[in-house]
């Protein structure tokens, strides 16, 4: 029966491996009850945070659909020079779950480089994006770029970063140089590291809320 469920939500993400406070867990869920449009996520790993914007979506009775993009490849690992396995069954595992929970019709799943997989995707039916893909300020800024670049001008996007602390600087830098400074981007809030703002339309962005935003002091 649909409805808002977080308890129990949160409760299925917390056995998915992922790094969500639970404040964040139960916001994500929220994004996803409260969609008025497609999501495109950056960065799936295991599928936790794909699970809960999913499920919120699914508990509304809503139609909507998440985007999530992964490469699914942690780099090379420096001792062995050989590819890392941290988390080698993460594709299978996003898979299972999705099976599991019955949220197939809900996520679609992109096996890709973000920078690639960003530019061939139409835009006008999404209306969240969460970028959580790679943390350093190269990967990071590249892909709110990327983001930027496909958004319409007259269409509004709410827009989350995951991990803006001083424990990601290239997450950091990135909403600090590109993303407030963005004469699009309005300040909405700062649960834990999670950080949303939205995207608005070019011809209301002179009211943006930039200065009052919340700023991470390290
Ligand atoms: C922090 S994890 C995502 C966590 C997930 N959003 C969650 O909450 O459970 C980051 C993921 O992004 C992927 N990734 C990093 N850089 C990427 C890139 N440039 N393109 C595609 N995937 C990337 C990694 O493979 C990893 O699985």
């Amino acid at each position: 029966m649909p409805g808002l469920d977080y308890a129990s939500a949160c409760k299925v993400a917390d056995g998915i491996p992922g790094w969500l406070a639970p404040q964040e867990a139960a916001y994500l869920y929220n994004v996803g009850f409260q969609s008025e449009g497609n999501i495109l996520e950056l960065g799936t790993y295991f599928g936790k945070s794909t699970y809960l914007m999913a499920r919120g979506i699914r508990d509304a009775g809503k139609s909507h659909q998440i985007i999530t993009v992964d490469i699914h490849h942690r780099g090379i690992d420096p001792n062995t020079s050989k590819p890392l396995i941290l988390a080698e069954d993460s594709p299978l595992g996003v898979c299972r779950s999705l099976k599991e929970h019955g949220l197939e019709d809900v996520v679609i799943q992109m096996i890709g480089w973000t920078h690639a997989c960003v530019p061939l995707l139409n835009f006008a039916p999404i209306k969240t994006v969460f970028i959580d893909a790679g943390h350093d300020y190269e990967s990071c800024s590249k892909d709110f770029l990327a983001v930027r670049r496909q958004l319409p001008p007259q269409q509004r996007l709410l827009l989350m970063f995951h991990d803006h602390s001083c424990h990601f600087p290239g997450v950091k830098r990135t909403i600090e140089e590109l993303v407030r400074t963005d004469e699009r981007c309005r300040y909405l809030d700062q649960i834990v590291s999670l950080f949303v703002c939205e995207l608005l339309p070019v011809a209301s962005c002179s009211r943006n809320g930039n200065q009052a935003s919340h700023a991470v002091r390290c």
